[in-house]
């Protein structure tokens, strides 16, 4: 496999993953077709190109610096320099992919979280309102990102010669497609039997065992869990914490994601929704791992670093 067919593999396993079927999908790259279309000649230079065709701005490939047949990946949750370094080292380390948007992909976060539009809407959300509380978290993330050195870690790989990528929101589609076909087919009816069914899952068992295990963060063991929703999985980063009230109005009981903060848990629990955070680097290594089985599956090896705990499933 090539650099290319790599990516390529990643976009297509987090399309088949995705929340809004490929039709959905299809459409939001139509009206990405229509954006660029309505633009000027002087606007279309700074136009992202690829993503036409990849509805992932948050994942791309960031240095082809020898465009040769991929025998040996060394994936990590976070790449940067460090980690560039890492692989000079090792000497027969034919691509780096990271998990974490870095370089053009952490500028463009903000462009996937439509995704939780359509997610929220998944599970009963009217898409008015989900749309509308996004729109200004979207914005929010937008301006966070901004002032990041987002070109660190590439301008090291250009640097060192090394070939590098991202794969963030197919990964995390990847996650959470595997995650809601155990709770849908568990049916967990406590917040405690959630917490059991995940710890039974490798990535989530190995973290227990260094303390970042699945924790309930809102809500308590004892509590029902109603209608569960994979809402916090995928679609960038953290969505808006205005929206735990309406999720709690349109049938939600729990919602199981991967981190959330402070605002958020505050928010979730004047809702009285029950929360259950998976784990992070768990999480993240979970969609990761899915990828990473298809890639052994067609005989590249895989060097796990930086936070990602290697599960096979093959
Ligand atoms: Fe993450």
């Amino acid at each position: 496999m090539r650099i290319n067919d790599i990516f390529k593999l990643a976009v297509d396993m987090g399309i088949k993953a995705d929340f809004r079927g490929q039709e959905g999908v299809a459409d939001f790259l139509e009206s990405k077709k229509k954006k660029y279309e309505k633009l000027s000649e002087e606007d279309r230079q700074y136009f992202d190109k690829d993503s036409l065709t990849n509805p992932y701005s948050d994942s791309k490939i960031h240095n082809v610096a020898d465009n040769r047949e991929i025998k040996k990946i060394m994936m990590g949750i976070d790449i940067d320099s460090a980690e560039i370094l890492l692989a000079k080292y090792l000497g027969d380390i034919d691509l780096v992919i990271g998990h974490h948007p870095i370089g053009k992909s952490l500028a463009n976060l903000a462009d996937v979280m439509s995704l939780q539009c359509d997610v929220l809407n998944y599970y009963g959300l009217p898409i008015n309102i989900a749309e509308g509380l996004m729109r200004q978290r979207i914005e929010e993330v937008a301006r966070g990102v901004n002032p990041i050195n987002h070109q660190r870690g590439v301008d090291a790989a250009k640097i060192m010669g090394i070939n590098l990528m991202n794969i963030h929101t197919p990964a995390d589609n990847l996650a959470a497609k595997f995650l809601k076909m155990k709770v849908d087919a568990a049916k967990p009816k406590k917040v405690e039997d959630v917490i059991k069914l995940l710890k039974e899952i490798p990535e989530y068992k190995e973290a227990s065992k260094i303390g970042t295990g699945p924790k309930i963060f809102a809500g308590s063991s004892e509590n029902r869990c109603g209608k569960i929703a994979l809402t916090e999985i995928t679609g960038g980063t953290e969505g808006s914490p205005k929206l735990y009230e309406k999720m709690a109005n349109v049938g939600i009981g729990t919602v199981v994601g991967m981190h959330i903060n402070e605002e958020h848990k505050k928010e979730a629990e004047a809702a009285n929704l029950n929360v259950v955070i998976a784990g992070h680097m768990s999480s993240d290594s979970l969609g990761m791992n899915l990828f990473a089985d298809e890639l052994e599956r067609q005989g590249v090896k895989i060097v796990p670093c930086s936070g990602f705990t290697r599960a096979s499933r093959i």
